[in-house]
């Protein structure tokens, strides 16, 4: 089954192929990340008239990468939440015209379902069961992966996410949005044992996280280090390596600590942050120590994308699932709500 799979739930119009029997034939990303950083953030109104623009052009593009004629396609899998609404609505809409038009079924992915199943597309996929860590813009969540629709989550974040964290710190150190990796950049150059930050939440039991706290000491930290609030180059490298390492050692804990709660020896990490080098590097050696292993998706896999979308579509149209042709988009939608596949 060909797949078409379509991403617009923020600022990244995501287009891809995704084959049953072939696997991911052509995808295309188009960043709205220039426009949006003028303003500091995405900005839900442009977001959604840039997907407008964007997103017939970059079906074109893929199917042309594969020689594909619109035709061939045997189902289209798009974004149906979480995300913007007005933007989630451009890929909904386009997908049902196209669903319509050409005879074929149409059906709504979870994108966190998507970033979840990212790593899938890799050389060694894991296998289920397993923990998976979802570090994005919006969420912070330890989700135990039975199969494709069993998810049971196991902490969440009780305020701001970790991908959030990153760039509200990253504005504090006056770098431009998305700050997660800018922050990482500087934090190389930084001395990450001048301050010691934090980490939040983990001298008590339980799976939940809070960056809420972490982020104001953070802020504290810039004030108290500011002459006429200027900081120095080395400072501001070495508030952004003890943040990054404060956050990373936290996911860390609560991984070894989710990966023994739930008697696994894979750990999986997806969304925008898991693309972070030393939370990869951190956790790879824990998994080692628990000797087991962790998985994640090749660094443009693991922010917005149209691959994960034709993907986690795919396992579900596969198994037989279907939705009408009426416009779809959730701006809420918890991952546990999800059906089970047959
Ligand atoms: O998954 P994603 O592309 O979009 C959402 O679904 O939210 O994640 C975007 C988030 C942003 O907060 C961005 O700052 C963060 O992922 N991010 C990173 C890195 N790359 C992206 N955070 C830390 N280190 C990185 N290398
Ligand atoms: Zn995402």
């Amino acid at each position: 089954m060909l797949v078409l799979g379509i991403e617009t739930s923020c600022d990244e119009t995501g287009i891809a192929l995704y084959d049953s029997q072939a696997g991911l034939i052509a995808h295309t990303l188009y960043s709205q990340v220039e426009m949006h950083a003028d303003y500091g953030g995405v900005v839900p109104e442009l977001a959604s008239r840039d997907h407008v623009r964007k997103v017939l052009p970059l079906i074109d593009e893929v199917l042309l990468a594969a020689g594909k004629t619109k035709k061939q396609i045997d189902a289209v899998a798009y974004t149906a939440g979480p995300g913007l609404m007005g933007a989630l609505l451009v890929g909904s809409a386009v997908a049902k015209g196209l669903a319509f038009a050409l005879g074929i079924p149409s059906l709504g992915v979870h994108h966190m379902e998507g970033h979840l199943l990212a790593p899938m597309l890799e050389e060694t996929p894991p296998e289920f069961p397993f923990v998976a860590l979802l570090v994005s813009g919006g969420h912070t969540q330890l989700v135990k992966v039975g199969a494709v629709g069993d998810y049971v989550l196991m902490g969440d974040s009780l305020d701001d996410a970790a991908g959030e964290a990153f760039d509200k710190v990253a504005k504090m150190l006056g770098l431009d949005y998305p700050g997660g990796p800018q922050v990482a950049r500087l934090a190389m150059q930084g001395d990450d044992r001048r301050f010691s930050f934090p980490r939040p939440m983990t001298d008590r039991p339980g799976l939940d996280f809070s960056f809420s706290g972490l982020k104001t000491f953070t802020l504290n930290t810039v004030h108290a280090h500011a002459v006429d609030g200027v900081l120095d180059e080395q400072t501001r490298a070495d508030i952004a390596a003890a943040f990054e390492v404060a956050v990373v050692e936290t996911l860390t804990i609560k991984c070894r600590r989710a990966i023994r709660d739930a008697g696994v020896k894979s750990l999986v990490i997806a969304g925008g942050v898991s693309a972070n080098k030393r939370l990869r590097k951190q956790l790879e050696e824990m998994m080692l120590r628990e000797r087991g292993k962790l998985f994640y998706a090749r660094p443009e896999f693991c922010t917005d994308n149209g691959a994960m979308i034709a993907y986690a579509g795919c396992q579900r149209l596969v198994a037989g699932q279907r939705e009408d042709l009426q416009l779809r988009a959730v701006a809420r939608w918890p991952l546990e709500q999800l059906p089970a596949l047959r």
